[in-house]
């Protein structure tokens, strides 16, 4: 049976992986887009499917509860999957109040919204689902020998950023408890991969080479993170829909944890090499000087650390595995390499967000 989904967020990085996933394996389905178009935002993330008739984009904010119980009841919805949110940590040190707004009541607004419609209205009751896209960070810090993250190991988030996506992930399933929403919830470890925002880690080394700017290591660079290609995310979840249990959560991860030091090193040299292998890039990168004498770990600089920096992520996604059959398709060397050639070819995508021409063209559409 096709299905009706309404996806938050979905012009943000996931949220378009995503998307552009669901239609291409599910042509039947209709998928609405509802994001607020923040500076993460970007409709180019969707232009592949803009034109399409499966695909609507409003252009709106998830606290907007009226026009959310609008949505889900005109447009016919069974299935709402949430990824809108802040999401940058350093964002949420200085400036922790959007992350309360949109993460925490903006969930909360989407989870009255959905009860209101579905459970009070009885519109489109039958098989719907709610599943919220969270994130490994509610658990805490890890140290060096500690098991990775299970479903059942106890939240300790400690940036706002992580505090206010554990608030919600509280949310969601009291929902479920008290009204019997059915709810999922998935929580993944760090993604990377195409229409990355160039704020984060990954991202933001490919460019800065490019640039031949600083590579900024926060502290000692020994924090780990497990790295998951963005598909196998939209994979996990697309698992979760067709056979996750109610009222459970699914960590989902690919077993892949990188100290950050080792992760940037291996895209220094991964960016030399495709510099000694294409002169053309040269041409096309003039300002890349460290990269195209070979040479790109030259950019990297030790800055001060993130305050309350979390030591390690590691996911355990045995859940996942063994319930869902979940298992990611990228390995890592094939994903970053995907991911660097990405960055290459769409050097238009990168500057019009780094440049604030795709602001100007937001705000001339939107005002
Ligand atoms: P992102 O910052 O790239 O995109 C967020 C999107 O949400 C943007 O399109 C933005 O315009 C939209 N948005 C923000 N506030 C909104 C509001 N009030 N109303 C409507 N839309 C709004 O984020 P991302 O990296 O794609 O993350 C998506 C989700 O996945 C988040 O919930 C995040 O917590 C979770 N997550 C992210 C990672 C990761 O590594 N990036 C890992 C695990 C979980
Ligand atoms: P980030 O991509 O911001 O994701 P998260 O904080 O959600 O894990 O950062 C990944 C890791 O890289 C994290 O340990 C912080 C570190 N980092 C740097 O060392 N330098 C940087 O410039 C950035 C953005 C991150």
């Amino acid at each position: 049976m096709s299905k009706v989904l309404l996806v938050t967020g979905g012009a943000g990085f996931i949220g378009a992986n995503f998307v552009l996933y669901w239609l291409g394996k599910y042509p039947q389905d209709r998928v609405v887009v509802l994001d607020a178009l923040t500076y993460a935002g970007n409709l180019d993330n969707l232009a592949a499917v803009k034109d399409s008739d499966a695909m609507t984009f409003v252009h709106g904010d998830i606290c907007d509860q009226p026009l959310v119980e609008a949505l889900i009841r005109d447009q016919k919805v069974d299935t709402l999957v949430h990824f809108a949110a802040e999401s940058h940590v350093d964002r949420s040190i200085t400036g922790p109040d959007a992350f309360i707004e949109t993460n925490v009541i903006g969930t909360h607004s989407l989870l009255k919204a959905a009860k209101k419609v579905w459970l009070d209205e009885e519109a489109n009751v039958e098989g719907h689902r709610f599943h919220h896209v969270s994130t490994d960070e509610v658990y805490g810090t890890l140290g060096p020998e500690d098991p990775a993250f299970r479903e059942d190991t106890p939240y300790a988030p400690n940036s706002p950023y992580s505090a206010s996506k554990a608030a919600s992930d509280h949310l969601v399933r009291a929902y479920h408890h008290t009204y019997g929403l059915n709810v999922t919830t998935s929580n993944c470890s760090n993604n990377y991969g195409p229409f990355h925002f160039p704020e984060k880690l990954i991202p933001l080394v490919i460019t800065n080479i490019l640039f031949d700017r600083a590579l900024p290591i926060y502290g000692d660079g020994k924090q780990i993170r497990d790295w998951l290609y963005v598909e196998d995310h939209a994979r996990g979840i697309d698992l979760i829909l067709e056979k996750g249990r109610i009222d459970e959560t699914y960590n989902i991860g690919g077993i892949n944890e990188w100290a950050n030091i080792d992760i940037v090193k291996l895209i220094c040299g991964l960016m030399n090499e495709a510099f000694a292998n294409d002169s053309g890039l040269a041409e096309r990168f003039p300002e890349a000087s460290a990269a195209q004498a070979g040479n790109a770990e030259s950019l990297i600089t030790y800055v001060k650390d993130r305050p309350g920096h979390d030591r390690r992520y590691a996911i355990d996604p045995t859940k996942a595995n063994n319930e869902l059959g979940y298992q990611p398709a990228e390995t890592f060397e094939t994903g970053i390499r995907r991911t660097l050639q990405w960055y290459l070819e769409n050097e238009s995508w990168w500057r019009a967000v780094m440049d604030g021409s795709y602001r100007q063209w937001i705000e001339k559409q939107y005002g």
